[in-house]
């Protein structure tokens, strides 16, 4: 049985998990309207992803016997000027979850909640991945600056972006 105190931050953490979800999928839908076909795929399958997110975190609550509660989404943003600042917005955010999740990770080790410890080790471990992903994207658009061909090749790149279930789901 996990404490109240690490359910209560769990249920937040699904809950940013779904703003998450939202904040790209409001990305994929700005893209979308400008014809940036790749970079709506690229956002599109992030929303999917972070809804894999919180979906391992309600099926380790449930596992324990902890009742899911969800919290209205917070309102998200729904225009950028261009690709760079929402790879730039994306690094920021998923840097901000990174806290968050060593946040949780903190509170578990001095639970000694060892179980919370071994599932949090995932979201860890995916954290690094996720800053490195909208790192590289950062890097890649600011060096393409304005240059069309450059910008057609990313976009193109960005629309082979396939969805893959988060192996704790699988
Ligand atoms: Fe759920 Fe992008 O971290």
């Amino acid at each position: 049985m996990i404490t109240k105190i690490m359910q209560n931050a769990i249920n937040e953490q699904i809950n940013a998990e779904l703003w998450s979800a939202y904040l790209y999928l409001s990305m994929s839908m700005d893209a979308e309207s400008k014809a940036f076909k790749g970079l709506a795929n690229w956002f599109f399958v992030q929303w999917l992803e972070e809804q894999d997110h919180a979906r391992i975190l309600q099926n380790y609550m449930n596992a324990c016997g902890a009742k899911v509660i969800l919290h209205p989404i917070d309102k998200v943003e729904n225009e950028w000027d261009n690709p760079l600042d929402m790879f730039k917005e994306t690094l920021r955010h998923e840097k901000e979850v990174t806290e968050m999740i060593n946040e949780l990770v903190r509170l578990a080790i001095n639970a000694g909640d060892f179980a919370t410890l071994s599932r949090l080790q995932w979201f860890v471990d995916e954290q690094i991945e996720e800053e490195e992903n909208a790192r590289d994207l950062v890097d890649d658009y600011s060096r393409a600056g304005k240059d069309f061909g450059t910008l057609i090749e990313l976009d193109s790149r960005l629309a082979k972006r396939e969805y893959a279930k988060a192996a704790p789901l699988k």
